[in-house]
């Protein structure tokens, strides 16, 4: 008798592209769980800026209680021109990162094969964000005072050794199984609480690997050095705000926000993790089935991994990396001819042919 691994899964497709990239990709998901032996078992949510001007609400009362449920969620992209961003933001992404503790964001921004990115001098760039996502300066906490010609603003940041510790481990974890050094993002100079202890908590985790080359930067410095020599880096940690700006100056060295993938994790595995592609929901090239799908299948070969599909996972890398390289299979913000779903048909033609599932010689967490 055989039984079938399910894995179940959450998706919300969300606004503008999130809906194209999504549709494209579940076939090819659906693909390759087939080819090895798995089966995916999707549930769609409503979820977004669309149910936010029918409803009044991102997304429904006992939504995190629905997600829990699940085995990893996967999200296109929220955001409409007539919603203000941070009520999409604050009404769906933030309270699903906080309240599940999906306090380590990873992203990857590697330059793929046969693509040469913005910058002729990159060389050979394989980087690794690892972002705090729950707490640091996106927080709640502050207020306007005095509306009007006197008015104030104060803005509040949090940072716990609980918080730091994690995310920090994650870094050196995943440094030692890539191989590289990890560089951690400060701002001790300008801010004189939060980034001295981020930095001593920096040292404290270094401490515990000591295989691992451990070097702190300035936030400043280390863009214009992820500019001017991206290749010389590997695992970058950074608070929440100063990882979601170097992550960006990433995904751009790397070509294109088209092609950015993310993870939102629990290090400790009691909640399911979310992937999503780094890229909003593009109104200006929305309903042309012209984005580009790879961020939204990237994003999904880190889910595979994340549920233990390793394989699977390497092998839909495998079919990106060959559709991306082929100029004639790119969509059309690299230059290529196709749109949103043939581009995705593409990779599920490229997919290697089934082959035994299993793990061998493959570690949960690494880098596809
Ligand atoms: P964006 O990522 O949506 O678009 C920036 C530029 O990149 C646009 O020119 C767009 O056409 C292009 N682009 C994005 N994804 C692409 C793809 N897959 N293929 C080809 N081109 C692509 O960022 P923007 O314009 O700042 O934000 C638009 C909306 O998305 C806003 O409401 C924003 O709040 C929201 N947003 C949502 C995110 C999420 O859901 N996690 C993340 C970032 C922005
Ligand atoms: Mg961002």
């Amino acid at each position: 008798m055989s039984l079938t691994r399910t894995h179940s899964i959450g998706t919300a497709p969300g606004d503008g592209i999130g809906p194209e990239v999504m549709s494209s990709g579940l076939p090819v998901l659906d693909l390759v769980a087939d080819r090895h032996g798995f089966t995916l078992d999707w549930t769609e949510y409503p979820w977004g800026c669309d149910y936010f001007v029918e409803t009044g609400h991102m997304m429904s009362a006992d939504g995190l209680e629905r997600l829990r449920q699940h085995d990893a969620l996967l999200l296109g992209a929220v955001g409409r021109p007539d919603v203000p961003d941070h009520e999409s933001l604050w009404g769906l992404l933030v309270p699903i990162r906080k309240e599940l503790g999906l306090c380590v964001n990873y992203r990857p921004c590697r330059l793929l094969d046969g693509l040469s990115g913005p910058l002729s001098h990159a060389g050979d760039v394989d980087l690794h964000f690892v972002r705090e996502n729950a707490e640091g300066e996106y927080v709640d906490i502050g207020g306007r005072l005095y509306r009007g010609r006197d008015e104030l603003a104060i803005q509040g940041a949090v940072f716990t050794r609980h918080g730091m510790t994690a995310v920090m481990e994650y870094a050196f974890e995943l440094a030692e199984q890539l191989g590289t050094g990890v560089v951690g993002a400060t701002k001790s100079n300008g801010l004189m609480h939060s980034m001295p202890f981020w930095d001593q908590v920096f040292k404290e985790v270094a401490e515990q690997h000591p295989s691992v080359s451990a070097t702190l930067m300035h936030a400043d410095a280390l863009a214009a050095m992820l500019v001017l020599r991206p290749a010389d880096f590997g695992v970058v940690v950074a608070s929440n705000l100063l990882g979601d700006l170097l992550s960006e100056v990433g995904a751009a060295v790397t070509g294109g926000i088209g092609m950015g993938p993310s993870a939102n994790l629990d290090p400790g595995d009691t909640s399911p993790s979310l992937f999503e592609p780094i890229h909003g929901s593009a109104p200006d090239i929305a309903g042309r089935d012209v984005a580009n799908p790879v961020g939204l299948l990237w994003s999904s070969s880190l889910m595979l991994r994340q549920l233990g599909e390793l394989v699977a996972a390497a092998d839909l890398m495998t079919a990106l990396d060959a559709a991306v390289r082929n100029p004639a299979t790119r969509t059309a913000d690299l230059g290529g001819p196709l749109g949103t779903r043939a581009a995705a048909e593409a990779i599920a033609d490229a997919l290697p042919p089934a082959r035994p599932s299993g793990s061998a010689g493959l570690e949960k967490g690494a880098q596809p």
